[in-house]
């Protein structure tokens, strides 16, 4: 008996191991792909508006409505996206796509991995 619950939590174990490595990783790689977005965003709680927005907070709100003393574009503010994984994944793709005339000059994240990495990233660090 004593073996047998021995092995149930080695195998336990075994499958938990892998998954959680997985978004250690994940957040890890966000954090580099971050990097392309610090000239222009602060995560942490409080942290200033550069020439965009803090994103602390950001998962659940909706865009440009956040009351953080950022001047957000017209396009920005009557967008209505309220922003999840899915939401950001199509913004952060191809922002001008997503949100013609917003104002942030950036030409997008391709690769979904990318993507998926730095929304996994930014769940870690602004909530
Ligand atoms: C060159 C500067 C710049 C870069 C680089 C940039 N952004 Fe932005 N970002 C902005 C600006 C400006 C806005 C506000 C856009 C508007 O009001 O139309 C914005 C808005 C956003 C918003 C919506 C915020 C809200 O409050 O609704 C998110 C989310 C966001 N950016 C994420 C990112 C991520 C993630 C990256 C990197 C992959 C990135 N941005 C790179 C300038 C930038």
């Amino acid at each position: 008996m004593k073996s047998l619950i021995l092995s149930a939590a080695v195998s336990l174990t075994a499958l938990t191991m892998p998954v959680l490595a997985l978004a250690d990783d994940d957040v890890a790689a966000g954090e580099k792909v971050f990097k392309r977005c610090v000239a222009c965003h602060t995560v942490d709680e409080g942290g200033r508006n550069k020439v965009g927005p803090n994103l602390w907070n950001i998962f659940g709100s909706t865009a440009g409505q956040r009351d953080i003393g950022y001047k957000y574009s017209d396009a920005m503010k009557a967008s209505g996206i309220v922003w999840t994984e899915d939401t950001m994944s199509d913004y952060l793709e191809n922002p001008r796509k997503a949100v013609p005339k917003t104002r942030m000059a950036f030409p997008g994240l391709k690769k979904e991995e990318q993507r998926e990495a730095v929304i996994e990233y930014l769940e870690s660090v602004t909530q």
